[in-house]
């Protein structure tokens, strides 16, 4: 039987690795021994510029202690303990012993801030892994899944769990396929802004843009057409969206991905995308879970050392800030999420059971598969145990080394007991099982999946390789350039369009200096002169794609760079929409398009009558770099000298009398003290992320066609310290496994600002309108009579699908006689029986099959205990439009637990933020309208996770306050629960 399509050569064989333990196979000394790692394979071609850094040891943890998360390795063959002494090897032993001993010695001196780790910094152990088919809502997709996994032989449902290796198929990540059952390769595809390396396909407004419209129906709209496009180009998964990082630094390189730094912002816009996505019948990706605030360190090698950092987050913040969006979106019925790169409490995320088996699968009843982020998985025992369940893109520590951590050696651990029957059923019936409940196996639903990808990640030609990544030279057709763009009323542009002018945010609007007229103010004895300034105001001159990845400088910013990132089809920058918009006959436009102005041009600055100036801030993802920055950014500055051409700008403009308007694209918040307070700068707008549109969004906002509407999804201080030590990312340590604790616990973005009384420049929440709004009339309904703190007991759940847990014969899975392997594809089959070790396996502690570990009580249904999502409270308020024009407001609700409260129970003093966002709802009213606006309040909204009780607690012996308002600042009414 023959279960990939590719032949080739074996790629070499090896034990099944576990990164923790101080053991290795003998085959991987190259990898470990090259300090110089590239991540090229993120690119598609070899011209990349990646980071590159010194290595520093194995891909293991060198402190000498055990990680408490993977624990048991896999009983190992006499051969391979026999390799170890064997001379050839010596000089290898030696550097490991060499490592081991310095490692002994800096622990034994406390050095190196190992002992930094918080005394309980360590996460306990979760087991066993939860099976899936629970919830009921996807029982009958359980159903048919059981029906065909236990069809499946032992090679088959490992080659559903494995990726077959980085670029050995059309898509940033393939899995194997069962032909014999028609279960088909699966393609992964990024990103979370649309279809990433494909061609005739969409640059949607990037998360942050989203999350700063905050109107749920263009959440909706997005995830929707981005997977229409996904289906039509043959994409099974799309890996998005992105909620974690959730923004815990405003310097943060990837936090433009997200949709704001706030939970309940990035849960409700997560949510809202998944719906979309998953209603054109492809599987979204939630990610990444959890904890990967920052580029720097975030992954194995990356950074020149060999582990990842540890985000050290308690468990209360865990689950009030970080798991919030995770929540929902397993809520929302997403079929998948990623494992992040990074520790979280010194175990990997990928492989932390408490993670994904306690919080994940148990307390949030998450039915989906976990996938891990590419090459995030560092054990195969490990990882399979904790709780994951497709390993991406195959390979093992290595880029595109083909020494899968799974495939084969997946299988061995499977037949000689390391890795049990039952949960290797569970991980594929869980892939199976979201497949179904997609309905990707109705062909005539979704004809366009039959067929499988229609373009490669790895070329543009229509002709092209089929497995780049291997030996193999056979081509085929790879590009059919399918357009998925959407003609007419369904036009994909035009919802970039609308999201891009909806989530630019209006924060200093002098005089109702805006909206601008087309044809200038008229009466002023000469055309109006208007100089656009910045190279943020026009294309880059090299061309709109001209970076890989996007990662580069040069030109508008309309989304971040990194794997979140896609070609732009077009981009209209805002000098070709300007120069359109204004009235040719009364208007002079002048294009200053630099951020360095020559002697001529500053010169010309003084004749001007409205000057426009264009400034940026980028970030991306931490494999490439840009200037000085790598992935994260180092400042809160718009950058390519935005700040000195600013300041020149609003100087010098019309001889310091003309009009200044501001106009920032960023990844995130960018400062704006300079110019904020200065008259002649009239009006400030933060146009985010907004792509392939831009400047027609811009221009719909600035000359009236859009009543601006978007609220800021971040914070703007007045400098980077005003967001507290958080904000700070870590770029240097001695560490072997940098430690980053997050000590400032639920403080971050406006709870920082409110927590410690900081007056930020703009607050979460904040952006203007060309109309005014009033709130009046609140009316608190109670829901929930009487109070009571917890939640009812969780109910029970169905019964997951039983398989025989016989462990089959190992010739079963045997390569097929004359099989041709192509080079470094990850295959499921063992070259030979020897290969299973005999032996008691040992498991991980914690792992008793006999002793599970107890249910947590805030479980029961997806997302959590079903209780804490049932309404407490419903606010009622009227919204008035005062203004002179029709327009869209959002009126957000927030909840603050009473100060100085001890638990009822327990007796503990807990502290609280002073308020947190809960519920919002944008409206849109006529002018001179009213509205009334109905917000619910959940169980959970009002409740605290208690650590001592591991459940939500909601204070009832003191009140609650709810505040209704315009932002977190701008609180206008406030009631008593
Ligand atoms: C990123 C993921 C992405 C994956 C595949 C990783 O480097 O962290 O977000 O989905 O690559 O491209």
């Amino acid at each position: 039987m023959t279960i990939r399509k590719a032949q080739g050569e074996v790629p070499v064989d090896q034990t099944l690795l576990d990164p923790s333990s101080a053991e290795r196979s003998d085959d991987d000394d190259d990898a470990y021994d090259d300090a110089d790692l590239s991540d090229a394979g993120q690119y598609r071609d070899a011209e990349s510029e990646p980071l590159t850094g010194e290595g520093e040891g194995d891909g293991r943890r060198k402190d000498g202690r055990r990680n408490p998360e993977v624990g048991g390795v896999p009983p190992r063959s006499k051969s391979w303990a026999r390799r170890w002494l064997i001379p050839t090897k010596f000089g290898c032993g030696l550097i490991l012993l060499f490592f081991a001993t310095v490692t002994l010695l800096l622990i034994a001196g406390g050095m190196w801030g190992l002992k930094m780790s918080p005394l309980d910094g360590q996460s306990p152990p979760w087991y066993p892994s939860p099976r899936g088919g629970t919830e009921k809502t996807w029982a009958k997709s359980y159903k048919k899944a059981h029906a065909l996994v236990r069809q499946m032989t032992l090679v088959e449902k490992v080659n559903v769990t494995t990726g077959v290796g980085w670029s050995m198929g059309m898509c940033v990540g393939n899995t194997g396929p069962v032909e014999r059952l028609g279960f088909p390769s699966l393609c992964l595809q990024d990103g979370p802004l649309g279809i990433r390396f494909a061609d005739n396909i969409t640059a949607f407004p990037a998360g942050v843009t989203v999350g700063a419209t905050w109107n749920r129906e263009l959440m909706y709209l997005r995830g929707k057409a981005h997977a229409n496009e996904a289906r039509r180009k043959g994409v099974n998964v799309i890996l998005g969206p992105v909620v974690g990082p959730l923004g815990r630094t405003p310097l943060g390189g990837r936090n433009w991905e997200g949709f704001g730094s706030d939970p309940v912002l990035q849960a409700v816009a997560a949510a809202e995308t998944i719906r979309g996505i998953q209603s054109e019948g492809v599987i979204a990706t939630i990610k990444h879970f959890v904890g990967n605030e920052q580029e720097h360190f975030r992954q194995s090698w990356e950074w020149g050392r060999p582990n990842a950092i540890s985000s050290n987050i308690d468990d209360r913040t865990l689950h009030e800030l970080y798991v919030w969006p995770f929540a929902e979106s397993v809520r929302a019925g997403v079929g998948s999420l990623m494992c992040s790169y990074n520790q979280v409490n010194n175990s990997y995320a990928c492989q932390n059971s408490k993670l994904l088996n306690g919080i994940l699968k148990d307390e949030l009843g998450f039915q989906g598969f976990v996938q891990s982020d590419w090459l995030a998985q560092r054990g195969g025992v490990a990882s399979a145990l904790a709780g994951l369940d497709m390993n991406m893109p195959g390979d093992g520590l290595r880029w595109s080394d083909g020494k899968s951590l799974w495939g084969g050696e997946l299988t061995k651990a499977v037949l000689n007991g390391s890795v049990t029957v039952e949960r290797l059923d569970d991980m594929v019936t869980r892939i199976v099982a979201t497949w179904y409940q997609l309905e990707q196996d109705d062909t005539t639903k979704w004809p366009e999946l039959e067929e499988g990808p229609n373009f490669s990640s790895w070329t543009d030609e229509q002709m092209g390789l089929l497995h780049p990544g291997s030996d193999d030279k056979t081509i085929g057709v790879v590009n059919k350039f399918v357009d998925v763009q959407s003609e007419g009323t369904t036009k994909h542009g035009d919802l970039v369009r609308k999201i891009g002018a909806e989530g630019t945010v209006l924060v200093k609007n002098s005089d109702d200096f805006l909206p601008l007229d087309r044809k200038g103010p008229g009466n002023i004895g000469h055309p109006y002169r208007v100089g656009i300034f910045g190279d943020d105001s026009r294309n880059n001159p090299k061309g709109i794609n001209s970076c890989k990845d996007r990662a580069c400088s040069g030109g508008t910013l309309a989304m971040g760079w990194g794997s979140g990132a896609v070609e732009y089809p077009y981009l209209i920058a805002p000098l070709d929409a300007l120069k359109e918009a204004f009235d040719q006959d009364t208007v002079t436009i002048t294009s200053f398009p630099r951020n360095k102005l020559s002697v001529k041009e500053e010169k010309a600055m003084r004749e001007q009558d409205l000057c426009l100036v264009f400034l940026s801030s980028n970030a991306g993802e931490g494999y490439v770099g840009v200037g000085d920055l790598r992935g994260d950014r180092n400042d809160l500055q718009p950058q390519n000298m935005g700040a000195s051409l600013v300041k020149s700008v609003v100087k010098k403009c019309g001889n310091g009398k003309g009009d200044v308007v501001v106009v920032i694209h960023s990844v995130g918040p960018v400062l704006v003290e300079d110019y904020a307070d200065i008259p002649n700068v009239k009006a400030i707008l933060f146009a985010n992320l907004p792509g392939q549109e831009s400047g027609n969004s811009l221009v719909d906002v600035l000359f009236g066609e859009v009543n601006p509407s978007g609220r800021l999804p971040y914070t703007i201080g007045k400098s980077v310290k005003d967001y507290g030590p958080a904000a700070k990312i870590i770029t240097a340590t001695k560490q072997i496994v940098p430690q980053q604790n997050f000590s400032e616990g639920l403080l971050i973005d406006y709870r920082h600002f409110d927590y410690y009384n900081i007056t930020p420049r703009y607050e979460f929440g904040f952006g203007l309108s060309y109309t005014k709004f009033q709130l009046s009339s609140p009316v608190l309904e109670y829901k929930d009579i009487p109070k009571r703190p917890l939640p009812y007991p969780r109910s029970g759940v169905l019964p997951p699908p039983r398989y025989d847990t016989t462990i089959p014969d190992p010739s079963t899975a045997l390569f097929p006689a004359g099989f041709r392997k192509l080079r470094k594809y990850v295959y499921p089959y063992i070259s030979s029986i020897k290969d299973i070790s005999q032996g008691k396996p040992q498991y991980p502690p914690g792992f008793d099959v006999a002793h599970p570990s107890p249910l947590s009580p805030a479980g029961g249904g997806p997302g959590g205990n079903p209780d804490l999502f049932n309404a407490v409270a419903e606010v009622k308020v009227i919204l008035s439009n005062l203004g002179p024009r029709d327009g869209s407001s959002v009126v957000q609700l927030y909840v603050s637990l009473p100060r100085n409260y001890v638990d009822e129970e327990t007796g503990e003093k807990i502290d609280f933020p002073v308020r947190v966002l809960r519920n919002w709802q944008k409206i849109e009213v006529k002018k001179d309208g009213r509205q009334e606006v109905a917000m619910q309040v959940t169980r959970k909204d009002m409740s605290y996770w208690s650590t001592t009780r591991q459940n939500w607690v909601m204070p009832t012996k003191q009140g609650i306050k709810i505040e209704i308002g315009f932002s977190s600042r701008d609180i206008r009414e406030t009631l008593m629960y």
